[in-house]
C-alpha cells in the first residue's frame, strides 16, 4: 500500500476519473479522511481560519505550516499530502520559494506544495518542480491577496477570464501537477479543464473540474456562522460536539460521571 503521488493525479485525468480532496490540519482528523479513502489531503493555509483562529490566511507562517503538515503526514499512510506555501514564504522569488518548499518536504514529509498566483508565481513553480517537488497552482480567488482582491467570484469579465485561462496554461507549462480554481464561473472552469492535461481542482467552480476540494470544517458542519454557497454540509459536527460537551458537563455537576464502571478500587 503506497502513497498516492502527484503523477497518479495526472493518470486519473487521463482515465477520466474524478476525485475528492479535503483539507486537514492535524493527525487525528487526517487519519479519519485517510481511512475513508480520500486520496489527497491539503494542509491549506485555511488553517489560519480553521485551526489557528485568525481572520484570514495572511498571518500563517511557514513554521506553523510545517508543524501542521508534519502532523497530517504522521496521521496518514495512503493520501498524498499537499501543503500550502503560506503568504510571505515564496513572494520574494524562486530561491525563497524553493527553500520554503524544501522545508515542507524535508521536515514535514509532504508530497507536494501549492502556491497562489499564475504569472506572478511561474518562476517559483519552475524552480520548485525542477528540484523534484511537485507543485500545484491556485488561481481565481487567491485568499492571500484578500487585501487587494476581497472575496468575490473571479474571472467574470472577459478580460479576467482570458487571463485566468492563460495563467492556467502557463502553470502547466511551468510544470505544475494540478491547478486549483477557486470561486470562478463554472463555464470558465470547465473550459480551463478541457484546455489542460493536468487536473483542475475546483472549489466554488462548478461541476466541470477534474476534482473537488472543500475545507473539511465546512464540509462537516464544524464551522460557525454562514457558509459560502458552494459548500455542501455532510454532517453537523459543531452541534454534536457541543451536545457532547454539555452532556459531559451535566454528568459531572450532577455526579453521574464517573460511574462504577469508570472507577478503580
Ligand atoms: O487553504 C485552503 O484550504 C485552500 C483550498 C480552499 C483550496 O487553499
Ligand atoms: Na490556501
Amino acid at each position: 500500500k503506497r502513497r498516492v503521488t502527484a503523477r497518479d493525479l495526472i493518470l486519473a485525468k487521463e482515465r477520466g476519473e474524478k476525485w475528492p480532496m479535503l483539507t486537514a490540519y492535524d493527525a487525528m482528523t487526517a487519519n479519519v479522511f485517510d481511512e475513508a479513502g480520500i486520496p489527497v489531503l491539503l494542509v491549506g493555509d485555511s488553517a489560519g481560519n480553521c485551526q489557528l483562529g485568525y481572520e484570514t490566511t495572511v498571518p500563517v507562517t511557514l513554521d506553523q505550516m510545517t508543524m501542521l503538515s508534519a502532523s497530517v503526514v504522521r496521521g496518514t499512510s495512503r493520501a498524498l499530502v499537499v501543503a500550502d506555501l503560506p503568504f510571505g514564504s515564496y513572494q520574494e522569488g524562486p530561491t525563497q520559494a524553493l527553500r520554503s518548499a524544501t522545508r515542507l518536504v524535508k521536515e514535514a514529509g509532504v508530497g507536494a506544495v501549492k502556491l497562489e498566483g499564475g504569472e506572478r508565481s511561474l518562476a517559483q513553480t519552475e524552480l520548485i518542480v525542477s528540484a523534484g517537488i511537485p507543485a500545484m497552482a491556485h488561481l481565481g480567488l487567491t485568499p492571500q491577496s484578500v487585501n487587494t482582491m476581497g472575496y468575490r467570484v473571479q474571472g467574470r469579465a472577459e478580460e479576467d477570464a482570458h487571463r485566468l485561462l492563460h495563467d492556467a496554461k502557463s502553470a502547466q507549462e511551468a510544470g505544475a501537477c494540478a491547478v486549483v480554481l477557486e470561486l470562478v464561473p463554472a463555464e470558465l472552469a470547465a473550459e480551463v479543464t478541457r484546455s489542460l492535461s493536468i487536473p483542475t481542482i475546483g472549489i466554488g467552480a462548478g461541476p466541470g473540474t477534474d476534482a473537488q476540494v472543500l475545507v473539511w470544517a465546512d464540509m462537516a458542519g464544524m464551522t460557525d456562522g454562514r457558509l459560502p454557497r458552494f459548500v455542501k454540509q455532510y454532517a453537523q459536527l459543531r452541534e454534536q460536539l457541543g451536545d457532547a460537551a454539555k452532556a459531559f458537563a451535566e454528568d459531572v455537576s450532577g455526579g453521574a460521571f464517573p460511574a462504577e464502571e469508570h472507577t478503580f478500587h
